[in-house]
């Protein structure tokens, strides 16, 4: 076969160089037809869209024309030409054809469209050949690009912060403890506490739950800065929306306060937003048709509306007076409650029908190192609330004074000796600044319209799951 250059199947689908020769590389989807002629579906990964390859069989060996079955990969050589077919503007007329490696239809598992979700989340490996999947994970690298390209264009820095760390920033014990010791033969103290001194850090370390505190010591200093990383939570609850490893932005911002927190928050959001609807059209669209008839209505209606501003206060009354006229929740409405997704959403979608961002929640159910109110009671938190996902950012400005800082901690009893690096950034020119962490796989759980976390990233990390 005549080696020539490849060329892409989103390029030659937009090509109208009818009559030249062209090499397309690629998988079967399908293949059809008739005894003298066979059309080949191929897709290179490139597109959401297939080329057509039509194949004159008179002109092709029996036992090559056998091999190519669906998933079978194949280099074509052929003659772009504009296609008399409805559903596509060209096609490729084969003059020559490669099998690279076959696909044996008695065990490839993708034969036929209209798998479960929860089949093809077992063959994680094969999933990102079906239509679905090349739609997903291209508009999860597109969102990737967006953030970047939001925080560069503000001059935001990209901050790099640790993955292994020895702090839990959320306080909330759902660390996964990182060590070389022998499990076997731990060494513990005549307390019964493990030793960590020979331990690889010579202390106990974990994967961190959050880059922020790490975070703000960058903000104060370089001004603004966004993280974007793994980060891990041992948080035993298997739901849509919840992954033991999954990936966070978060931004920092010296000088910001919350109101400021909360315009950034919404600039950026309806920013990636409007990029998928724009930058991903073709695979949203697909998503849209065969998923989520309402989708782009509901990307699109993010956009047209600012977003709510309400206290937590003001929201749990909302949700009380719902209760009264008869609204049944799963969970109770009292204040003081961490609230459940379906309050949430039931403010988000019920109620104000546009995102919601829930402000100066109790401090008791949120981390240390928010800014405290001066009722003693709440913290200067801001949560957001989406449609059909419920939060998808949480932040909060942070306290800034030492003092009040240093008698929380301490209150909480978190071990003031891990703690010291952090409290340094309030000892010495400490300043108002505040930053949020949004989910970067719930953000595409909003953008693509699945329903299951575990779908929008390639290899979910999930309790009793870390297959592949
Ligand atoms: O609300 P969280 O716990 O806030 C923080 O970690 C702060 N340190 C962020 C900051 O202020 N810099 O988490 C932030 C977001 C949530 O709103 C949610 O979107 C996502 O991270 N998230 C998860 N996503 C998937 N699986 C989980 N287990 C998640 N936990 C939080
Ligand atoms: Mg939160």
């Amino acid at each position: 076969m005549e080696t020539m250059k490849r060329t892409k199947i989103i390029d030659v689908l937009a090509s109208t160089a009818y009559g030249t020769l062209v090499n397309v590389k690629g998988w079967v989807r399908t293949r059809r037809g008739s005894k003298q002629v066979s059309f080949i579906a191929l897709n290179d990964g490139s597109t959401i869209h297939n080329v057509q390859v039509v194949v004159d069989l008179d002109k092709f060996d029996d036992e090559l024309l056998k091999l190519i079955t669906t998933g079978a990969s194949l280099s074509v050589n052929g003659i772009l030409t504009q296609s008399q077919g409805k559903g596509q503007a060209v096609e490729i007329q084969a003059t020559e054809i490669e099998v690279y490696g076959t696909a044996d239809p008695a065990t490839y598992p993708l034969q036929k469209k209209g798998h479960s979700m929860e089949f093809l989340r077992e063959i994680a490996h094969l999933r990102p050949r079906t239509n679905t999947f090349g739609a997903v994970f291209r508009i999860r690298h597109n969102m990737a690009y967006a953030i970047h390209k939001f925080f560069h264009d503000k001059g935001f820095f990209y901050f790099h912060t640790p993955i292994i760390t020895a702090s839990d920033c959320e306080g909330a014990g759902q660390m996964f403890q990182v060590t070389t010791m022998n499990l076997y033969d731990l060494k513990k103290d005549e307390n019964g506490s493990i030793l960590y001194d020979n331990d690889f850090f010579g202390k106990q370390a974990s994967l961190t739950v959050s880059g922020q505190l790490e975070g703000e010591l960058a903000a104060t200093a370089l001004g603004q800065i966004y993280t974007f990383g793994p980060t891990f939570r041992a948080e035993n609850s298997n739901t849509p929306r919840h992954l033991a490893e999954f990936w966070m932005i978060e931004p920092e911002v010296a000088f910001n306060d919350i109101n400021d927190n909360m315009e950034l928050a919404e600039e950026f959001i309806k920013f990636c937003v409007r990029w998928a609807l724009e930058q991903c059209a073709d695979d949203v669209k697909f998503l849209n048709d065969m998923f989520d008839k309402e989708l782009i209505a509901r990307l699109e209606g993010v956009l047209k509306d600012s977003f709510v501003r309400l206290t937590y206060t003001e929201g749990i009354k909302i949700l009380e007076e719902a209760v009264a006229k008869g609204h049944k929740f799963e969970f109770p409405v009292y204040w003081g409650v961490d609230l459940a997704s379906e309050h949430e959403r039931f403010l988000v979608e019920d109620h104000f029908k546009r995102p919601v961002i829930l402000t100066d929640y109790p401090k008791e159910i949120k981390a240390f190192y928010m800014k405290q109110n001066d009722d003693g009671k709440t913290v200067r938190a801001m949560d957001v609330l989406f449609p059909k996902i419920g939060e998808i950012i949480g932040g909060s400005e942070r306290e800034a004074d030492y003092d009040k800082l240093y008698s929380r901690i301490q209150e909480l009893h978190i071990p003031m000796k891990d703690m010291w690096w952090y409290l340094d950034t309030r000892r010495f020119g400490t300043v108002p600044h505040s930053g949020f962490g949004l989910g970067f796989e719930r953000l595409l759980l909003f953008v693509t319209g699945m329903t299951n976390i575990r779908d929008v990233i390639p290899f979910p990390r999930t309790p009793k799951n870390a297959e592949f």
